[in-house]
């Protein structure tokens, strides 16, 4: 049995003609229709000629079934419309409402970067609101992104579609589900067997569908980050989101459902809160944490013998040459008439014995305190704006001469400037950046944790501070701006 419906064919005796097909997926294939005799488009789901072919084809036609009818019982705004399911010859059939327009995919892909918060929210609640909705009726939809929700172009509104993975769910019961995932919006509990599943499913996957249209780009897939991967905030891909709007989304797409807002309402509400509450302070305070730790911790192994020894070695060998003793001692001069209240001290220490990741952390803690954000842990334009020349000149020259002329700001800046880096951002010379110091690999930024902190590590490499630390895309340009004013 093998059903491919070309543009002309009849179905149900002449009441539907096919047009095109709109879709071919994992399991289903969609087709645009006219309905006889009126002649308006629907479009008709149904299994694929893969599936087909399977040999469990009437299980999966099972649950089609049950897909259908459960949209077939929804009356939303926002959930497609379902108004008849059918059978053709063997071949059950979905007919829905056409949504003329493309999927949020397409359109945020096609609109690039221009999609402004406020747009993009306004989808994310409608969408949330189709969500509360199925989930009052007793469904998880587990299938949400942005492939999966339609924008209709005549009054662009977000219609939720694809409903093949809805199950009914009793609130946090655990129960076994197919694994079926797709991986960046999919959390944690989606990819067990057996796991409770809840509203919280669906929170994340509608938290990475806004992380997506708001940067363009996939948020790391939730078992790489369970592995050490740090998700990278959504408002350093874009600096133009708003912080709100980027902690609501790291606490909708927190990896343990716990902390998860446990329904869809809950997480929308975070999304429009005005002042930083406490919850969303406290996601800096233990992102900070982190870096500060782990940073002490290590400090403490400074002297033990470690892997970076043989880095520590081979700048200990060649500062032994009388040029390096010169720079040793203008590095004391510069450490020793500091004008603020800075200590240099440990960063020129970790710097000598080679100790670069340190070395990044405490130039990292160095700057926070310089612009007063400590308790932040992080920097946004116009703290980087507020850099003092002075400071910013030592702790380029600690790194410059520390790594003979490897490393610092100034290479960075010289680096960004021959791809053609002017004064304001842009996201091409960005990359081009990004692949030439090595924070970039096969078109992906590397997680902090994978960057090279030796003297191997390509020119410019370091100083990078973190991840989370940059609050936005185009801190480099900001950074390079200030450069130049303090003629660094
Ligand atoms: N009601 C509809 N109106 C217009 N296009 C649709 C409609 N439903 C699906 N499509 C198109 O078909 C594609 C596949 O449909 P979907 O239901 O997501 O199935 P799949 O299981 O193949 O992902 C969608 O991405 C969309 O482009
Ligand atoms: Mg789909």
């Amino acid at each position: 049995m093998m059903s491919n419906w070309k543009p002309g064919t009849k179905l149900q005796s002449g009441r539907y003609e096919i047009n095109k097909v709109l879709g071919y997926g994992g399991s289903g294939i969609t087709y645009r229709a006219k309905e006889n005799p009126h002649g308006h488009s629907v479009a008709i789901k149904t299994l694929n000629t893969i599936i087909q072919n399977k040999a469990d084809f009437s299980r999966h036609q099972e649950r089609f079934i049950q897909e259908a009818f459960c949209l077939a019982k929804c009356n939303h705004d926002h959930v497609i419309k379902v108004h008849n399911v059918c059978q053709e010859g063997q071949l059950w059939c979905m007919v829905m409402d056409y949504i003329a327009g493309g999927t949020l995919r397409q359109y945020v892909n096609y609109k690039k970067n221009s999609i402004s918060e406020e747009e993009a929210l306004k989808y994310i609640k409608q969408i949330g609101s189709a969500l509360t909705y199925i989930h009052e009726q007793g469904f998880i939809h587990r299938d949400v992104k942005p492939g999966n929700i339609m924008i209709r172009k005549r009054d662009m509104q977000a219609i939720l579609i694809d409903f093949g993975l809805a199950r009914e769910f009793v609130q946090d019961k655990i129960q076994t589900h197919t694994n079926a995932c797709t991986e960046s919006f999919a959390p944690l509990e989606q990819y067990e067997l057996k796991a409770k599943r809840g509203a919280y499913t669906d929170v994340y996957a509608l938290a990475a569908t806004l992380y997506y249209i708001l940067t363009l780009q996939l948020p790391f897939p939730a078992p790489f980050r369970q592995q050490g991967a740090t998700l990278i905030p959504p408002k350093q891909h874009n600096p133009d989101i708003s912080n709100t709007v980027n902690v609501a989304i790291l606490q909708g797409m927190e990896l343990s459902v716990k902390k998860r807002p446990q329904s869809i309402q809950e997480w929308l509400k975070m999304l429009t809160e005005k002042q930083v509450n406490v919850r969303q302070k406290n996601i800096w305070r233990n992102s900070k944490q982190v870096v500060i730790n782990t940073a002490n911790q290590e400090q403490l192994s400074i002297n033990k013998k470690s892997d970076n020894s043989e880095i520590a070695n081979k700048i200990k060998s060649t500062s032994k040459s009388k040029k390096e003793t010169k720079i040793a001692q203008n590095i004391s001069k510069i450490v020793s008439i500091s004008a603020s209240e800075i200590n240099y001290k440990m960063l020129q220490k970790l710097l000598a014995i080679g100790n670069l990741k340190e070395a990044d952390q405490e130039t990292a803690k160095i700057i926070l305190k310089l612009t007063n954000r400590e308790k932040k842990g992080w920097l946004d334009k116009h703290h980087i704006e507020k850099l003092p020349c002075h400071e910013l000149q030592i702790i380029n020259q600690l790194w410059h001469e520390a790594s003979n002329g490897h490393f610092g700001f100034s290479v960075q800046k010289k680096l960004y400037q021959s791809l053609g880096g002017k004064q304001d951002y842009d996201a091409k010379i960005w990359c081009k950046f990004g692949d030439k110091v090595g924070w970039r690999h096969n078109k992906n930024w590397l997680s902090y944790k994978d960057l090279n902190f030796n003297l191997w590590a390509p020119q410019g490499h370091l100083p990078m501070l973190g991840m989370q630390f940059w609050g936005f895309r185009g801190w480099l340009t900001v950074l390079i701006n200030q450069l130049n004013i303090c003629q660094i």
